[in-house]
Formats: C-alpha cells, structure tokens, sequence
C-alpha cells in the first residue's frame, strides 16, 4: 500500500518522521509531496497511491479522479471544507478528519492574536487589557472550549453561542451560554470564531450581526475566511471606526482592509494556527494511525462522508 503525503505547507520533519514510522510499521510505503507549487504536481503524485494525507491542499474532484486506486484520505486537522465529498462518496472514498489534534495550537494562536490587537499591534502606545473583558465564543468545539479555557486564565469573562453542543455541556465549563449569535454577539468586546465553512454558514458573520457588538469591539477569526462577508466587513469598519479584525486566514479584500483601515486590522502571512511541532505530530499521527486502521481492520471512526 502506498500513502501519500501532499502538503503544500509542509508538516514540521519530526511529524513527517513519525507518519514514516506509522507507515512503515504497517508495511506500507510512504510518498511525500511537499511546497508543490502547481495542482499539476499534486494530480501526479496521486495516481497510484492508496491512501493520502493533507493539510488545507485542495482535494478537488479532478484530484480524486485521478487517484485510481485512492481509498481513504484523510485531513489532517479539523475543517474538512477542502474536500469534494459529494466526489469522495460517489468513488467509495472513505474521507476523515482528525478532530482535536491540533486544537491547542490554535486556540493559543487566537488568545495570542488578541493579546497583539489589544496592544495597539505592538505600536509602543498605551493599549488595553483582556483581564475583565468579555469573549465570546462562536461555536464551542475543540478549538472553542480551550479558547475559552486560556481566556479564564487571563480574567475574561467567557461566552459561548453553539447550536450543537447542549447548554448544559458549556454551563459545566463555567461559561455562559447565549441561545443566539445576536444575542453572543450583543454582549461581547471580542468574538472568536470556531465555525466551520460550509453553505449555512458562508459569509453569516454579516454587518448586522457584527453592528451587534459593544463600542470597542474585536473580531478574531482563526476558523475560515469564507464565513465573513468580505464587503460587509468593509462597510462596518467605515462605519465604526473602534471595531478592530484579526485573522489567521487573509480576506481577498486582505490589501484594501490594511490600506483604508491601518493599526485596526491584523493578517499572518500565512495561516499558521495549526502550524506547531506539536500540533503536526499529534494531527500527523493520528492521520496515519487512522489511515493504517481502516486498511487493516475497515474501521471508519472520524469518517466525514458517511
Ligand atoms: C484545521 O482546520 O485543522 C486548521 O485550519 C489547520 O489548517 P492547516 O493544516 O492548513 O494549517
């Protein structure tokens, strides 16, 4: 059996090691296409492999067409918006995910973000502190609840809005519980979202919902770029001009943000939440250790095309 490795932003070597020993250990052979500049390159390296890792590369259906042997493959990390999995399904491709695996890293990242923005992105004036402010929360998943966590540890007060998960589960973590994003929304300086990007929830962080938010408000985005209305964005922020935006994932409108809008908006130059040693081993290993049990023994656990 061959797996394949395709990230375009490579896992750090000692994750790739231990992938290697996962593989290895199962008898199988391990292919690594890494920094691949070109989807020719990537269409390529999967025509005979039976198994593949990836990160946020794009498993398009011309992809999966031409993986002719390809049984599972396996996102390593937690939003699965880059697979085709009408496509995946139709070819019997089993699709996972590896839920929790690199949480912690972007919940650090998110915290580190607000940390940035509320000290003026380090411009030497006097900023503000998270100690007594109010986060909120915008789903409450892995990522979510150890957001939430780290905040406490900074004297925040911690919100949450998920339709998902019950009341009960957020009130146990002594956080309280919103039954809407308006109302989430309405009663927190800083909202960190955790939604996943899919049809319900593109472009749902709109400039009524944003206008919600009290004087002084913050917007940390380390899910996706996809669920903020790029447009809308830009209206708010003409409009309020105490609102602030970080994000981990650069809108398309990323240029005309930081032009018409400098010292209030924050963009890494490359998403990088998830991008830790620790982060890439434990996602690495559990994609290969899942890719290895569903060949031997069929089992389907984190399957997302069910
Ligand atoms: C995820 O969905 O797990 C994160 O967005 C991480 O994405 P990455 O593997 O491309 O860094």
């Amino acid at each position: 059996m061959k797996v394949l490795v395709a990230t375009e932003k490579p896992f750090a070597p000692a994750a790739v090691n231990a992938i290697k020993t996962v593989v290895e250990n199962a008898n199988y052979e391990l292919v690594l296409l890494e920094k691949y500049s070109d989807n020719s390159e990537l269409l390529a390296a999967v025509a005979d492999v039976d198994a593949m890792i990836i990160r946020s590369d794009k498993a398009t259906k011309e992809v999966l067409d031409a993986a002719k042997n390809l049984k599972i493959i396996v996102r390593a990390g937690a939003g699965y918006d880059n697979i085709d999995l009408a496509t995946a399904s139709e070819k019997n491709i089993v699709a996972m995910n590896t839920p929790g695996q690199n949480s912690n890293a972007v919940a650090e990242l998110a915290i580190g973000m607000m940390v940035y923005v509320a000290r003026g992105l380090f411009n030497g004036k006097a900023g503000s502190e998270l100690k007594g402010k109010t986060i909120g929360i915008h789903a409450y998943g892995n990522v979510g609840k150890l957001v939430g966590n780290i905040a406490k540890g900074f004297g925040m007060k911690v919100a949450a809005f998920d339709p998902f998960i019950s009341a009960e589960t957020i009130d146990a973590d002594g956080v309280t519980v919103y039954n809407s994003a308006e109302e989430l929304y309405s009663n927190c300086q800083y909202i960190s979202l955790h939604i996943p990007a899919n049809d319900k929830t593109k472009e749902s962080i709109n400039y009524e919902l944003l206008n919600k938010m009290p004087k002084g408000a913050t917007l940390v985005n380390t899910a996706r770029k996809e669920v903020v209305n790029e447009t809308e964005l830009v209206k708010l922020m003409t409009d309020r001009e105490d609102f602030k935006y970080v994000s981990d994932i650069a809108p398309n409108n990323a240029e005309e943000l930081k032009e018409k809008f400098d010292g209030r908006v924050y963009f890494t130059p490359k998403k990088m939440g998830a991008q830790t040693s620790e982060a890439n081993i434990n996602a690495g290993i559990a994609a290969a250790t899942q890719i290895v049990n569903f060949l031997e023994n069929g089992d389907t656990t984190f399957q997302v095309n069910k």
